[in-house]
């Protein structure tokens, strides 16, 4: 039954694991059977708490235990044949070698301790051991470990650190190994950076090193399995109503629409809730490097860009994508992300009838928005001129809704702008909505509303046609949008 475990064996290791061992039910202390429970050493489970001396030893034991044990089996087991196993097969392996380990190295432990034990041992070969709990807590969003001894986590938009460590660089490395081996993926020190998914679809980036030099660090965007739709962000503060009625009718009138914001500012959800305004009668391509969003519209269909593999081949661009997706008869195409040399397509499908395609940016204004994308044309080396780019940009893009978190931790939505056009060789924008900062609560609370500018936007008119209403008291700049009603 272990022989599959013991392909690898070290000397000086429990080689001396064969299937019931005679020596370890002599010994005082060890259980004959895994029934039989050595109650004298443990307290009764019910008791535990009451004997608060007591406690903490016993939990430094078995934590020292565990960590023991895992080595051990680490030793033992030929981490490649654990794909070829299934999990129930494997668990009841990890089981039996468990509960002979434990009688080996005469553990205090009664017969439903070994089996919790072992749970925990079979998650942390076959999980990410201890960030696993981290993993199911919905409250949190961003998991970034650090090194073996800094596991950070993000909650309510701030970040904290979690009482959660490895044993040492080679735990962190190991899980770090078995997360991109599924994916095909490897990290070495000559590919020290690698990006995977997990199973239940998070992001998980790793570098080691020599790139990394405190030990691995990992970063995880983990999945929502909820994702939040306008409403919610609404009832959150993200915006207010009428905004969010705004962005809905724009969207839903094929205006092109770019969401911009930094790092972890919510643009990816943004995109998601915004896309729920698009008619289910449309077909919608979407390509990303890692796919998130979650669209709920009945006709997607879902692209993503391969990485090149081991030996430096294969790789599947953004640009290549987009440039097969204007093959695919799109109404829109929803660009997870631009960033590069792909932005010169995406311009243009954006001008050649796919009104309405969205796309997200890294840029902290409007304005800056635009600059970047100018830049990326730029970088991609074609023979453009700066003035034909930022036509195409004028032309092609209709909203840049900019999201950002603020200091406290809040991520709200700070400015609509809309493109209006050329004047000279200046693309103009006007601000539709904005978030005011007006000052800062005792407890560090970023204090604001969202106000209009006074402007009209011009796709109202396309939003107007559609036979869409909306109530132009909205675009009022006396009004406080979080609180008054017209
Ligand atoms: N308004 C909001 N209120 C609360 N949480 C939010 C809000 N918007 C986004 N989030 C959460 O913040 C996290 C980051 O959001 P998201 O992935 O959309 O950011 P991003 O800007 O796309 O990040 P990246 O730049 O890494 O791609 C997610 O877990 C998301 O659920
Ligand atoms: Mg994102």
């Amino acid at each position: 039954m272990i022989g599959r475990f013991s392909t690898q064996h070290k000397a000086g290791t429990v080689k001396a694991a064969p299937p019931a061992p005679s020596e370890g039910a002599a010994k005082p202390q060890a259980p004959a059977t895994q029934q039989a429970a050595p109650a004298k050493v443990l307290p009764e489970p019910g008791r535990r708490d009451k004997k608060p001396g007591k406690k903490p030893r016993a939990k430094n034991d078995l934590l020292s235990a565990k960590l023991r044990i895992h080595s051990k089996l680490i030793d033992e087991i030929d981490l490649s044949d654990l794909d070829q196993l299934d999990d129930a097969s494997l668990r009841r392996q990890v089981h039996a070698l468990v509960a002979e380990i434990v009688r080996e190295e005469r553990l205090a432990m009664n017969a439903s301790e070994v089996v919790s034990f072992a749970n925990a041992v079979f998650d942390e070969m076959t999980g990410l051991g201890p960030i696993e709990p981290l993993l199911q807590d919905e409250s949190i969003c961003d998991i970034l470990i650090n090194g073996p001894n800094q596991v950070y986590v993000e909650r309510g938009g701030e970040l904290e650190l979690a009482p959660v460590t490895f044993a040492d660089d080679d735990h962190l490395l190991r899980i770090i190994n078995r997360i991109v081996s599924q994916v095909g993926r490897r990290v070495d020190e000559s590919h020290p950076m690698v990006d995977a998914r997990l199973p239940d679809g998070s992001r998980f980036n790793a570098a080691i090193a020599p790139i990394a030099v405190d030990g691995p660090l990992v970063s995880i965007r983990k999945f929502s399995t909820k994702p939040l739709t306008i409403e919610r962000l609404v009832s959150f503060g993200a915006m207010p109503a009428c905004v969010a009625e705004f962005l809905h009718a724009a969207v839903h009138a094929r205006a092109t629409t770019v969401i911009s914001g930094g790092t972890g500012s919510g643009k990816t959800t943004l995109l998601n809730a915004l896309s729920a305004a698009i008619s289910h009668k449309e077909r919608l391509i979407t390509i990303e490097d890692a796919a998130e969003l979650q669209l709920q519209q009945p006709h997607v269909a879902r692209m993503e860009t391969r990485p090149p593999n081991v030996e430096g081949k294969g790789e599947i661009r953004q640009r290549e994508c987009v440039k097969n997706a204007l093959r695919m008869r799109p109404d829109r195409v929803i660009l997870g992300e631009v960033r590069g040399e792909e932005a010169f397509d995406m311009l243009q499908a954006m001008n050649t009838g796919h009104e309405g395609s969205m796309a997200t940016i890294h840029a902290n204004t409007p304005r800056d928005a635009i600059t970047r994308l100018e830049q990326m044309v730029a970088m991609g080396g074609l023979n453009v001129t700066e003035e034909a780019v930022r036509g195409q940009i004028a032309s092609a893009i209709g909203l840049i809704v900019q999201a950002s978190r603020l200091a406290d931790g809040q991520r709200k939505v700070v400015s609509v702008a809309e493109v209006t056009g050329m004047e000279g060789n200046v693309i103009q924008m006007q601000e539709i909505f904005y978030f005011d900062r007006t000052g800062t609560g005792p407890n560090g609370e970023v204090l604001g509303e969202h106000r209009a500018s006074g402007l009209r936007p011009k796709c109202l008119d396309d939003i107007l046609t559609l036979g869409t209403h909306y109530n132009t008291a909205w675009f009022d700049p006396t009004r406080d949008l979080n609180r008054e009603q017209p």
